[in-house]
């Protein structure tokens, strides 16, 4: 069963969210939400995966998105409804789809929050070791042999208690520390660059280019690395679920999703390039903290102190962005039906309170006992399938209705379309197998909750 186009602008008014937002605060949400662990701290997990040519990885992970970017923008603009992917495959595909597509998206704003979290947790926990003196077992998780990582339980909740506060409210404030963040990597690309060795990338890929597994079970190569970097591309989407909020939607959502993408990819590329340029990757490759221990070695301590207080400052914006597009997901599916219909409830502001501290607890569980890169490779590959969904539905669309009047049309779609599917799938394939399996798993669990629950609830209310 399809969703009818129009019912997204026909819900009752005490289910409808406030138009607060306009572009300036879509682009700062998206650069916002999109750099963050990404470029900080998997540029390290990256790196063992593909040497040098992580460069490489991070230019076929940017193509991708960007392309999948595009079609965001096409479908958000015509069907500005909170719920972004899921709502375009339920309009477009029907019921099932939406489910996957909202099942997934559920997994990826809630693992990406507990990553954030945790690549937050790498940048603070020296400064408060040597500040306050907390032990670092209390700043780990297992894995690197710690308890439980208590910093990035404690930044989830100071996130969530600037969401209650408000949508306007968390939107500026985040305008203000993405300035924060961009400036922190500005002066890293600075200091390190006019330090640049060319014999650092050589050889330039060490580990050759599709996946292929060591011998110490270890999966790397360039698409291997590609699928994990692909992280830290992502964030644009979370603007597209906000597009209920938007004043202006058809204009604002095309210029907040392509230009804070566009934004990124440059920016990243010209982070990935120094660091790989000033220092051995071997020597930060599996650093909680890789870009502030690259300055450090390179004798800058002062700039490397900077760095990671930005990190720790200015982190939380990318945590922010995607709680409000996960509670956002929640909201779509329960007023749809699909979930209980009370975590559709809206407060005085137009928030969804309930659905935010629901969240808070899973989410903060994970970020307290799981390793980054585990939690970052399931978060793809939850993102992988709505990039694939999303751009399916551009395609469909544009095959039903080619006269539909397109407010903002991706350029060459049926180029850009399938190079977003392919080259999604192609990430896929090239995550870890332990990933894959995992999402396997994450989506039968999706079936079961389903047919015992959602498809019930809808075929109720028809
Ligand atoms: N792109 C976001 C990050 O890198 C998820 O943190």
């Amino acid at each position: 069963m399809r969703k009818p186009w129009s019912a997204a602008d026909s819900v009752p008014a005490e289910h409808r969210l406030q138009a607060t937002l306009s572009w300036p605060h879509l682009m700062a949400l998206g650069v916002g939400a999109i750099v963050g662990t990404g470029i900080l701290t998997l540029i390290g997990v990256g790196a063992a995966k593909a040497g040098p040519a992580v460069i490489l990885a991070f230019l076929i992970a940017g193509a991708i998105c960007a392309c999948a970017a595009l079609a965001y923008a096409e479908m958000a603009t015509m069907m500005p409804a909170a719920g972004g992917a899921y709502t375009y495959a339920y309009i477009i595909i029907g019921e099932w789809a939406a489910w996957f597509v909202g099942w997934s998206l559920i997994l990826e704003y809630s693992l990406v929050v507990s990553a954030v979290a945790v690549g937050w947790s790498g940048y603070a926990a020296p400064l408060l070791q040597d500040g306050l003196g907390v032990p670092m077992q209390w700043m780990q998780g297992p894995e690197l042999g710690g308890l439980i990582n208590l910093p990035a339980i404690f930044i989830i909740l100071v996130v969530i208690a600037l969401l209650l506060i408000g949508t306007k409210e968390s939107a500026s404030v985040n305008a203000l520390l993405v300035v924060v963040k961009l400036a922190a990597l500005l002066v890293f690309i600075v200091v390190v660059l006019p330090l640049f060795k060319a014999e650092h990338f050589q050889p330039f890929m060490p580990f050759g280019f599709i996946k292929t597994m060591g011998a110490d079970g270890v999966e790397r190569g360039v698409m291997a690395s590609a699928a994990i970097i692909f992280f830290a591309f992502y964030g644009f989407d979370a603007i597209a679920t906000a597009a209920e909020e938007t004043r202006n939607p058809d204009r604002d959502l095309a210029i907040g999703i392509v230009g804070s993408m566009l934004i990124c990819v440059a920016i990243y590329i010209a982070v990935a390039v120094a660091a790989l340029g000033a220092l051995d990757f071997h020597r930060f490759a599996d650093s909680p903290e890789p870009l502030a221990l690259i300055l450090r070695e390179l004798g800058r301590p002062n700039a490397a102190r900077w760095l990671a207080a930005s990190a720790v400052i200015a982190l939380p914006t990318v945590v922010l962005a995607f709680f409000y597009g996960q509670s956002r997901i929640f909201f779509a599916m329960a007023r749809d039906g699909l979930l209980p219909r009370g975590l559709a409830k809206v407060s005085r502001r137009g928030m969804p309170v309930r659905t935010k501290l629901f969240t808070a607890v899973i989410v903060s569980t994970i970020a307290g006992v799981f390793p980054l890169a585990d939690i970052a490779a399931l978060a793809n590959a939850g993102t992988l399938l709505a990039f694939i969904t999303v751009s399916v539905c551009m395609l469909l669309l544009r095959h039903r209705q080619p006269e539909m009047v397109r407010k903002f049309s991706a350029p060459f779609a049926w180029v850009t379309g399938p190079m977003a599917i392919v080259g999604c799938l192609y990430l896929f394939i090239s995550l870890p197998s332990t990933t894959q399996l995992y999402f396997l798993v994450w989506n039968l669990i999706g079936v079961a909750v389903y047919y015992v629950y959602g498809s019930r609830q809808t075929a109720k209310t028809g």
